[in-house]
């Protein structure tokens, strides 16, 4: 049972009382008519008390698909954000509001919309970890999982800006042979990953297989036999014949990993100092006590200028149209 000691009333008289959180937490669901959307990188109590736990895609299918009254994010806030773009009249709900993305602070809105001025005729591509305003200033959204897919349907004489993630932009690049324009944002927790650290781990585990998110640097998807969305890493791991496998993302994707396949070893991928910075410290601000009180006290809620919001619909549409054959 996990348990913790809660004020039950907001009055001045505070009843401190032992709650078990995983009840609670179903009670509220039921009682409100809300769903936990969660991503991989959550705390492992987190997924396990969710409706769904997904990669960035099949979090947004969701949130475009679901009849609840109200969203209880368990992410970052531009995954809430994106639910409530999709749900303008909808509560939305995210446990706390302070869990952001280093990637999406990497691109302010008014640095790329004189980069955007700079390059006329461009269609601009912006991965779904961005702010409402960028999303707002782009023509489709895309994820990990369908980048490659939607760049490929682009006319090959339409210059393109991706941004913000210069290094999904070169994995693209890559893939699709696309000459595009890359805004120069980064993870702060996929950057983290040393080469030199994962080629020492790859030779100590011989047979291991590396699988990577397209979010590592290039010289850290070089070793990787496999790339891809957490999704697609989870999928992945469940057909590979292998028995080992280094993993080249957040750590949170292997409660997961280890739920599917617990007779398969799955060794996080090291960062370049001896720190605990493979692990999103913004995915990580939720925790299990914030989950049940943000539905208890329904705050903090997303809201956005309604402008902002109806601009930023229409490029997530186009995503979801343009990617209803991806797997998420
Ligand atoms: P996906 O959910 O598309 O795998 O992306 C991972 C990520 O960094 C989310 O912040
Ligand atoms: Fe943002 Fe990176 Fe954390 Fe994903 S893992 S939420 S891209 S900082």
């Amino acid at each position: 049972m996990f348990t913790a000691a809660l004020p039950t009333t907001n009055s001045s008289t505070l009843n401190w009382v032992p709650l078990d959180l995983f009840d609670a937490i179903r009670d509220l669901k039921r009682e409100l008519n809300a769903v936990i959307l969660a991503h991989y990188y959550q705390d492992p109590d987190i997924q396990d008390i969710a409706d769904y736990i997904g990669d960035s895609l099949g979090l947004s299918r969701q949130a475009a698909e679901t009849n609840a009254d109200i969203i209880v994010f368990a992410g970052v806030h531009f995954m809430a954000e994106t639910a409530k773009i999709l749900n303008p009249d909808k509560l939305v709900l995210l446990p706390d509001l302070e869990a952001g993305c280093s990637l999406a602070d990497s691109c302010p809105p008014d640095e790329f919309a004189k980069f955007k001025a700079a390059y006329p005729g461009h269609l601009v591509i912006s991965y779904i970890n961005c702010t409402a305003e960028i999303k707002a200033m782009s023509d489709i959204i895309c994820t990990s999982s369908n980048a490659v897919q939607i760049v490929n349907q682009i006319p090959k004489d339409q210059p393109i800006i991706f941004a913000p993630d210069r290094n999904l932009g070169k994995y693209v690049i890559e893939q699709t042979g696309r000459d595009m324009v890359l805004w120069q944002g980064s993870c702060m927790v996929h950057e983290t990953f040393s080469e030199k650290k994962m080629v020492q781990l790859k030779m100590q585990h011989p047979t291991a297989e590396a699988i990577a998110h397209p979010e590592c640097e290039p010289a850290v998807l070089r070793h990787a036999s496999y790339v891809g969305s957490t999704t697609a890493l989870l999928k992945y791991v469940q057909q590979s014949a292998s028995r080992e496998f280094i993993v080249a993302t957040e750590p949170g994707i292997i409660h997961q990993m280890q739920k599917v396949e617990p007779q398969k070893r799955f060794i996080p991928a090291p960062p370049i100092n001896n720190c605990a910075c493979n692990e999103c410290p913004h995915m990580r601000l939720n925790t299990l006590e914030k989950l049940y009180l943000c539905m208890k006290n329904r705050t903090p809620e997303i809201t956005l200028p309604p402008a902002t919001q109806a601009a930023a619909l229409k490029p997530i549409q186009r995503m979801l149209a343009m990617s209803r054959t991806v797997g998420s």
